[in-house]
């Protein structure tokens, strides 16, 4: 059976306090809206329809970007109602349809199987958990048979069905066609005046068609509905990514101190320090080290390479098998060589560095003009001395050597030394005649 999903992303999240739309908030570096596509997408659903607002070009540029269609719910009437404006955007579609609240960062592909295995038993499913603090998630109540009985909104619920902790997740699943004829019924006479797709079970049960709960942890379906709650969903998924790169065999010391982004891969038997923060996009290979305070952004570290500590590694840095990046340096769009080294107070940018060169403290690729970005070439083996500008456009050949201090502007041919500095003069007892002189005339 084909499966679709609608994501609901219309809302105002006035709760944010935010001109950003509540679901291109992040929590490890991907909109809210992008972790819940990925989780759509896992569980092997291939339409999915973003609802939005009229004023949803962000929300729908990035659904776009995404491999989401877009659909608009022009007012604000409700869940219910949202999910229904995505109706025309599926028309022709009859399998089955997961709608799913799009402020979900936590929601996994298992869970949205767990929903749609439900739904087998019954046509129709929806996924609850045992909230530790229920706050004003929608409260599910049961059926003696364990059917759901129906869902009551927090604002709608009295002190008695208040008192429950069984709560609403936001995710449903259904046969398209029947859930579009009882998103089309659903009536707003409620405390919010709103169409609530919570509603739909009523209607379903009115038609002979029992609703499954799909019990899940609440870690998972964890909704954002203010920054408070952002945070505490990063934190969430924070203390997820630890305990399953723990689980791969990734030694980390002190876990609770190193950040992720959500795709970050990171291969067994490497080893994190404290206080390392990865931004997207960075791997790093088995055995490789990588030492505290440094920070990772669209950078690949090989087997054996040791980053940090202090170290800086920007989008476009390949850091090859053991390889060295020491403290205060930074490398962007380089690739590093297998063992070469650059230990100290280094900016390596728009460069190739070969295999075991070594890079001298205060060494500056000086890349940019101020217009254009310009590549320079470090050789294998290659020394280059402590202090070197190299003014890009360069070549510094294999086995070649800069004097510390140089700038070199010229390409420097292999196992040459170029040195482009000052010379020194010396001038014998100048120093001490000096100073004689400075103190008689103090006198
Ligand atoms: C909703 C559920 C509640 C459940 C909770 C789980 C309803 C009525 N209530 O409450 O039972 O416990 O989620 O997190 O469904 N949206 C639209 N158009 C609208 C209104 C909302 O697209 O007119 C979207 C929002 O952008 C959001 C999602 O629907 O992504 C849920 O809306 P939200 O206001 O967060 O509902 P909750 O109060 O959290
Ligand atoms: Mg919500």
């Amino acid at each position: 059976m084909s499966k679709a999903a609608i994501i609901l992303a219309a809302g105002q999240g006035t709760r944010m306090k935010s001109a950003t739309p509540k679901v291109l908030h992040k929590v490890a570096g991907l909109p809210l809206l992008g972790h819940v596509i990925a989780a759509l997408k896992g569980a092997g659903v291939d339409r999915v329809v973003v609802v939005t607002s009229t004023a949803g070009d962000a929300v729908r540029a990035y659904a776009k970007s995404a491999g989401a269609d877009t659909a608009i719910q022009d007012q604000q009437l409700g869940t219910g109602h949202a999910a229904a404006c995505a109706r025309e955007a599926l028309a022709g579609f009859d399998g089955t349809l997961l709608v799913v609240n799009g402020d979900m960062p936590l929601i996994t592909a298992d869970t949205i199987s767990e929903c749609l295995k439900a739904q087998e038993r019954t046509g129709l499913a929806l996924l609850a958990f045992e909230a530790a603090d229920p706050g004003a998630y929608g409260r599910v109540l049961m059926t003696p048979e364990g059917y759901l009985d129906r869902i009551v909104e927090f604002k709608d619920a009295n002190e008695e069905e208040r008192a429950t902790a069984f709560c609403n997740a936001g995710c449903y699943a259904a046969d398209a066609g029947k859930f579009f004829g009882w998103a089309a019924a659903l009536k707003n006479d409620n405390a919010q005046k709103e169409y609530y797709l919570t509603d739909v079970p009523a209607l379903a049960k009115q038609d002979g068609v029992q609703c499954a709960v799909a019990i899940t942890d609440e870690l998972s379906v964890t909704g954002v509905n203010s920054r408070a709650e952002l945070a505490e969903a990063e934190r969430k998924f924070q203390t997820r990514m630890r305990a399953r790169l723990l689980a791969d065999g990734v030694t980390m010391t002190a876990p609770e101190t190193v950040f992720f982004a959500h795709d970050t891969q990171i291969e067994n038997d490497v080893e994190i320090e404290p206080f390392v923060v990865f931004a997207g996009g960075v791997t790093v290979k088995n055995g490789a080290r990588l030492r505290s305070h440094s920070h990772l952004e669209g950078a690949t570290v090989a087997s054996g390479a040791i980053i940090g500590p202090f170290a800086r590694l920007r989008p476009g840095a390949e850091i090859g098998e053991n390889a060295h990046i020491g403290n205060f340096v930074e490398v962007k769009n380089t690739k590093i060589g297998a063992g070469a080294k650059a230990n100290h107070l280094t900016y390596l940018g728009d460069a190739t560095v070969g295999e075991g060169a070594n890079i001298g403290a205060g060494t500056i690729t000086c890349n940019y003009d101020g217009f254009t970005k310009a590549h320079t070439e470090i050789g294998a083996g290659a020394f280059i001395g402590s202090n070197t500008a190299l003014v890009a456009p360069v070549k510094v050949g294999h086995g070649a050597v800069t004097a510390a201090g140089s700038v070199i502007t010229d390409d420097v041919c292999p196992d040459a030394l170029a040195i482009a500095r000052g010379v020194q003069t010396e001038k014998p007892g100048w120093a001490k005649a000096f100073r004689e002189r400075k103190k008689s005339e103090k006198k």
